[in-house]
């Protein structure tokens, strides 16, 4: 007897869900055991690991170096099926000042470096006009891979691809993030405050200071926002000193 319409959908839909779930253990997993944690084997180092889970952990021996090469040729979700670079992070390792924008564009997932495109020869003079130059910082994104056609990043491309920004910058360990508009800032903060709101003061991040504020390519379609951005960049300036 042939399937009730309907039926077919709701297997598909459920073996999708089923592998999700499974894809989702496999990750967390993976990074467990990037913790130095084996599995859930009630070690005093793993319970020492769940414990601390989500706080402030640095993985033994972790490094920007040992984060890409974790991340290797990444398939996790399905930008990497349209990329043609993962755009890691480039900068100082040890930076003090780390830029955190949304994600890669299409001269970035050209090239592999993050912000050298319009928006991002515009970032540089923002990081110029601090005294500070793109080698003394740190500059990323919160998602590696390009959306397509620029689309806003989905939640469960951010729930993937978060956790190796958060790793990069507890071995970085910067004092400042700076937060380049409002995805970057709603992300890092866990709020759905617009950026007008959340930019021109310091919120806490990991114990990190950020300072939220307008996006370079924002910047350069509303030229009139480039001085609240000099505003929070003086604000930064001066606490960095
Ligand atoms: N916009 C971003 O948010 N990040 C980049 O790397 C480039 C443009």
């Amino acid at each position: 007897m042939p399937p009730p319409v309907g039926v077919d959908s709701l297997v598909m839909n459920k073996k999708q869900a089923v592998n999700d779930i499974i894809e989702e253990i496999d990750n967390t997993l993976k990074f467990m055991e990037g913790l130095g944690c084996n599995g859930f084997d009630c070690s005093a180092k793993s319970l020492d690991t769940i414990e601390k889970w989500g706080s402030d952990v640095t993985i033994a021996d972790e490094t920007l170096e040992s984060i890409r090469t974790d991340i290797g040729n990444c398939k996790r979700c399905t930008l990497s099926e349209k990329r043609t670079s993962i755009v890691f992070g480039a900068g100082d390792p040890k930076a003090r000042l780390v830029f955190v924008g949304e994600g890669p564009g299409y001269e970035e997932d050209k090239s592999g470096e993050p912000f050298v495109g319009a928006a991002g020869k515009l970032l540089t003079k923002i990081i110029e006009a601090i005294n500070l130059t793109r080698e003394k910082v740190y500059i990323c994104n919160i998602i590696k891979c390009r959306p397509p056609g620029n689309r806003n990043p989905m939640p469960d491309e951010i729930k993937t691809c978060f956790p190796f920004l958060k790793r990069q910058l507890l071995v970085i360990k910067p004092d400042f993030i700076c937060a380049l508009g409002t995805f970057a800032a709603q992300t890092l903060l866990e709020t759905k405050q617009p950026i007008s709101r959340l930019r021109g003061h310091f919120h806490d991040y990991m114990g990190i200071k950020v300072m939220p504020t307008y996006h370079p390519a924002y910047l350069l379609r509303n030229a009139n926002k480039k001085r609240d951005v000099w505003e929070d960049m003086k604000i930064m300036m001066k606490e960095m000193k």
